[in-house]
């Protein structure tokens, strides 16, 4: 008989050393998220034969434009290391920009930092969040990402540092700060 419950509680005890060894991993890889900071910058032509973003629809018989509410505008834009358009390209800035507030004043992004570098190949970041038009800094959530990046949360901010109206190119500087996996 003591042997028979012997046997019984064996796997029962198996069980519970288990599910305490995989709760405590779980409580440990919490707290080995990792931190990484990335200085990146965007290029972006807003318009010509190169265009790297452009407005894909908008409300039916009002003008489709940057300051006309619910103008929805598609992007593929280079992210490099460096300022110079001709630094190494690191990803791509692909997504969605939509002109969300009806005073024409705020957009709505949801873009995905798709990376291209040896470091990071493969791997994306996911932006989502709300801007003022005509401010110089936006910020927006970073919500997650893959690859290297999963389980991603935190924040970036983007700062136009020059932007020529004849050519439409603009660059602005990301400042990315990433916990993850
Ligand atoms: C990232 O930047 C933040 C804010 O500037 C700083 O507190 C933190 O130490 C930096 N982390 C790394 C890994 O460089
Ligand atoms: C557009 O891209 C093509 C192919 O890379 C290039 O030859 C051309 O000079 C570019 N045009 C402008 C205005 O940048
Ligand atoms: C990134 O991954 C793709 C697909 O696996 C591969 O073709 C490419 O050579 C890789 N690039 C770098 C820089 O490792």
């Amino acid at each position: 008989m003591a042997q028979n419950i012997k046997h019984i509680t064996h796997p029962i005890v198996l069980a519970l050393i288990l599910a305490i060894f995989s709760y405590s991993s779980q409580a440990h890889d919490h707290r080995q998220l990792k931190e990484t900071n990335l200085t990146l910058y965007i290029h972006e032509f807003s318009g010509g034969p190169n265009a790297t973003a452009a407005i894909v629809t908008g409300i039916p018989g009002k003008v489709w434009s940057y300051p006309s509410f619910g103008t929805i505008f598609l992007i593929d834009d280079p992210i490099t290391t460096g300022l110079d358009m001709n630094s190494p390209e690191i990803a791509r800035g692909q997504g969605i920009y939509v002109t969300s507030s009806l005073d024409g004043g705020k957009a709505h992004a949801t873009v995905s930092v798709v990376f291209s570098d040896k470091k990071y190949n493969g791997s994306t970041l996911e932006i989502q969040g709300n801007s003022v038009q005509s401010s110089k800094i936006a910020e927006y959530a970073v919500v997650g990402g893959t690859g290297k990046f999963r389980f991603a949360t935190g924040f970036v901010t983007l700062e136009v540092l020059f932007y020529d109206p004849t050519t439409f190119y603009s660059v602005s500087r990301c400042n990315f700060i990433v916990l993850h996996h």
